[in-house]
């Protein structure tokens, strides 16, 4: 079936702008980036929009769609009815670069925060052993496609630009909560407190568990129930164990 849709698509830039009233053609089994590429190709070639791969894993395409934080090429035209006016805007956290462009160089800043995994000195590589029970724990952080949509959705940052110093976001605190568990991870030896970093460096603290993050992740990634609630448990042991406390000040003498 094809059909005749209404579009409103925000244009602008950093200065400003709003939402441009399109007619657009729709047909059987697309989705809203073959629309947003049809209006280059027909009545807005200047149209500025990022994507890459088209299959939900780039994580280039993010944006709002009906106020709804999602990834254009995974959102079928068949959700919409045909009557409705699909609404298309660029993701409200991130600076507005041009059109339904971003910066989401915030997220950058915030990966760099963040200490990289380091290697055991006692093993050599070749000699790593780790349990499979271990290995899955971690691996579903492994599907993030850095798309940012729960970046963008957290209300920590999405109201606050003030927030953005102190508060890396769910994805980052996902990061801190994968190497935290990853049972080679070394970072102690090397002075690196992964639990106090993600208190006093990366803003655990700000996230009240509201879940919004976990909503938008297109890969299904339990973001808040497996890396976050674990995390600030992990954080509350470390804090309040005199035992793990002591040990820590021992270790570090
Ligand atoms: Fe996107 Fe999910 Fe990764 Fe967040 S955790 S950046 S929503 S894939
Ligand atoms: Fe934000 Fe997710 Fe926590 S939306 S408040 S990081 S649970
Ligand atoms: Fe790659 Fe949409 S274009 S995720």
């Amino acid at each position: 079936m094809s059909y005749q849709a209404r579009f409103k698509v925000w244009r602008g830039d950093a200065d400003g702008g709003g939402l441009v009233d399109y007619e657009v053609a729709v047909h059987e089994g697309e989705v809203v980036l073959d629309i947003i590429h049809r209006l280059q190709a027909t009545a807005a070639p200047d149209l500025a929009v990022r994507w890459n791969c088209k299959a939900g894993k780039c994580g280039s395409c993010s944006a709002e769609i009906n106020g709804r934080p999602r990834l254009m090429c995974m959102t079928r035209m068949s959700v919409f009815d045909p009557a409705e006016t699909v609404t298309v805007t660029p993701m409200r956290t991130f600076p507005v670069t041009r059109d339904l462009v971003t910066d989401v160089s915030y997220n950058y800043v915030k990966a760099r925060e963040v200490p990289s995994f380091v290697p055991p000195a006692r093993l050599k590589p070749g000699e790593y052993r780790m349990r499979q029970e271990d290995v899955g724990r971690i691996q579903e952080f492994r599907k993030c496609i850095e798309c940012f949509l729960c970046q963008n959705t957290c209300h920590v940052v999405r109201d606050h630009e003030e927030n953005k110093t102190n508060f890396a976001g769910p994805r980052f605190l996902m990061r801190v909560a994968e190497l935290d568990m990853h049972p080679l991870d070394a970072a102690d030896e090397a002075g690196v407190d992964r639990r106090q970093g993600a208190r006093e460096d990366h803003g655990l603290g700000y996230c009240n568990i509201t879940k919004c993050c976990t909503e938008v992740c297109p890969e299904h990634i339990k973001i808040t129930d497996n890396a976050l609630i674990p995390l600030k448990e992990r954080v509350v042991d470390r804090s309040y164990d005199p035992l793990v406390w002591l040990g820590s000040k021992i270790r570090r003498r």
